[in-house]
């Protein structure tokens, strides 16, 4: 650990001076390993939660004044409702906390918030705040954060399969017109780009109902860090790894 942590500070200095444009469009990052980091540390788990937000809170500041168009972040998943109420609780109130506390700054730098997933079923006080959060910040031109919240994406592709059973019922759309293009245009990311690179911190080697249409092509990127430790220097140490990968998209 101690050695882990003299190598990461250093590298930390060095991306620091980062001069280059970021290489991609969009990263998508499932936020991983809460809890996991507050058990190591003897921490109520909770606690872990609440460093993941610090954690974001940095990288959103770094990928911000860098130049990255889109960053999508999972945040809570159409299952984590089966987790036990006090930490479903929890999270519900940390969400609320959050984006009253940093809409503001997060509005001074220019970044765009939005929120994709079944909000519906949200508080309505949370689903107020996050309506406000995106269109006080619609305008901004700096950064596009997308925060996934009751996201799952077989939920949302269902859904898009049954808005355009229904636009071609009602003959808005006709069979024929239906393309891989289309389908997109039903989703929350509609007006996004796909993923290039999808990172997910804390180790496990699945999607976890995550993107699963956008990301078709995007580049895996797998790393054992917990969420709250993935700083910086460990998101450019992704990108050196995105910037190795030959992306073929089918081809030679
Ligand atoms: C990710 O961390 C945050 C959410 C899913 C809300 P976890 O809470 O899944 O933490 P681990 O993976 O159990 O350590
Ligand atoms: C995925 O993490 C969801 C978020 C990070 C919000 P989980 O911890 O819920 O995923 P599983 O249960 O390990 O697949
Ligand atoms: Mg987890």
């Amino acid at each position: 650990m101690g050695i882990a942590r003299g190598r990461h500070s250093k590298t930390d200095k060095k991306h620091v001076a980062r001069q280059e444009p970021f290489p991609l469009t969009h990263v998508a990052i499932i936020m991983d390993g809460n809890r996991r980091w507050a058990d190591l540390r003897g921490l109520p788990r909770l606690a872990g939660h609440r460093q993941g937000v610090k954690t974001l809170k940095e990288l959103v500041k770094y990928v911000g004044r860098h130049g990255l168009k889109y960053l999508t972040v999972y945040a809570f998943s159409s299952e984590n409702w089966n987790r036990s109420s006090e930490e479903v609780d929890y999270l519900i109130g940390l969400f609320a906390e959050v984006v009253r506390d940093e809409l503001e700054e997060l509005h001074g730098s220019k970044v765009r918030l939005s929120f994709i997933g079944d909000l519906s079923t949200l508080p309505a006080n949370l689903q107020q705040a996050f309506r406000q959060a995106s269109q006080r910040t619609r305008d901004n031109q700096g950064l596009s954060l997308q925060v996934a919240i009751n996201y799952g994406a077989r939920s949302e592709i269902t859904e898009a399969v049954r808005r355009i059973a229904a636009d071609v019922k009602q003959g808005r759309l006709s069979e024929s017109e239906i393309s891989a293009e289309l389908v997109g245009s039903y989703l929350y990311t509609k007006d996004i780009p796909d993923p290039d690179l999808l990172i997910r911190t804390g180790g496990e080697m699945r999607l976890s109902n995550y993107l699963l249409w956008q990301s078709a092509y995007a580049e895996l990127y797998v790393t054992p860090v917990l969420w709250p430790d993935f700083s910086p220097a460990e998101f450019e140490r992704a990108l050196c790894e995105f910037a190795l990968r030959e992306r073929r998209f089918g081809g030679d």
